[in-house]
């Protein structure tokens, strides 16, 4: 495979630092832009970036998005191939007490981003979006155009706008435009206020956990099952389009507790009401990155879980 010149906006950050560990061993030159946003500790995604990058020389631009002279001087001087962005505030609940800050850091950053990307000659643009965009619509299965902007949380409604900023910016320089759907994703070194990490750091501690509701269900999707699926896109044929990337077997809110006490029997559970602006239910339809990269998730539901309390033993114990 060709190696390219590759930025990884957010590379710091969960999903950012398996995809940067993973480019790098694939041979590729990778740049990483990241302000270390305190969203949650900066020390957990220093540790993560270093131990997930250990034994490679990576440069990393420690800048806001928001300042786009800075952003447009490191695509000048670098002339990126590609850019994957997944810098963003992630965190449905916080949307809703910083619902603002969604609009700088979701959509603003964004927007820099692709500008830049047009004026520094990059040829695609991968995007990182999410499954909160096609809101409530029961337990099926979600094709890609049954998003509508009919959306339950400010975070959901900055992803879908970004989505279309990322259309029109891809039209205006006509670069390629790559849009990932995330469904919740997890795994070793997994974003510290999402549920089965939450729940792994707390069961570890003999700590109680709390349930938001139990009619609940997560197409729960391991971090390199996502990130194979993001490398298989950088060389796809076709025009701009979206991409769901997850696993296609949703697991119900007593299913994962079910599979949580098998390695827990000890287990103590708060029930607390569902959250507003969460979703209840997502399930992905893969067929479409399936038919066009080749797609295929490899890791079960019940072996993710196994892997992700075994890397919490050793570092987040
Ligand atoms: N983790 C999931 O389940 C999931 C699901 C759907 C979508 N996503 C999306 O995937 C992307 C990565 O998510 P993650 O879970 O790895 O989150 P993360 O918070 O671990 O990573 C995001 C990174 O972006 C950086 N960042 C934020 N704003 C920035 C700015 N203005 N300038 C520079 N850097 C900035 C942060 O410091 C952080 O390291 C995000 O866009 C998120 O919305 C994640």
């Amino acid at each position: 495979m060709k190696s390219l010149n590759i930025l990884v906006t957010g590379g710091a950050g969960f999903i950012g630092s398996h995809l940067v560990s993973k480019l790098l061993s694939a041979g590729h030159r990778v740049i990483v832009i990241d302000n270390f946003h305190p969203y949650y500790a900066k020390e957990r995604k220093r540790k993560q970036f270093s131990v997930l990058t250990d034994g490679y020389d990576i440069c990393i631009h420690e800048i806001d998005l928001l300042d786009s002279r800075k952003v447009n001087e490191v695509f000048q001087l670098y002339q990126f191939d590609c850019v994957y962005h997944l810098a963003a505030l992630p965190g449905v609940p916080n949307s809703l007490l910083q619902p603002l800050d969604y609009v700088d850091y979701d959509i603003k950053a964004t927007i820099n981003v692709l500008k830049a990307a047009g004026d520094g000659g990059v040829k695609h643009v991968l995007f990182a979006s999410s499954s909160s965009v096609y809101g409530n619509q029961g337990h099926v299965p979600l094709r890609e155009e049954m998003a509508i902007g009919n959306v339950a949380s400010p975070y959901a409604a900055a992803k879908y706008g970004a989505e279309s900023f990322c259309y029109a910016y891809a039209n205006i320089f006509g670069y390629q435009l790559t849009i990932f759907r995330y469904f919740t994703v997890y795994g070793p070194w997994g974003r510290p206020d999402m549920a089965v990490s939450q729940f792994i750091h707390r069961l570890l501690r003999g700590e109680e956990i709390v349930v938001y509701g139990t009619k609940t269900a997560r197409d729960y999707t391991f971090v390199s099952d996502i990130v194979d699926g993001m490398i298989a896109a950088l060389h796809r044929s076709g025009s701009n389009d979206v991409f769901n990337l997850g696993s296609g077997n949703p697991i119900t809110m007593e299913k994962l507790l079910a599979l949580l006490q098998m390695h827990f029997p000890a287990m103590k559970i708060k029930y607390a009401p569902e959250r507003i602006g969460d979703v209840k239910a997502t399930w992905a339809d893969i067929t479409k990155a399936q038919q066009a990269f080749g797609y295929k998730p490899a890791v079960t539901f019940a072996e993710g879980l196994a892997r992700t309390i075994e890397w919490a033993k050793k570092y987040d114990a």
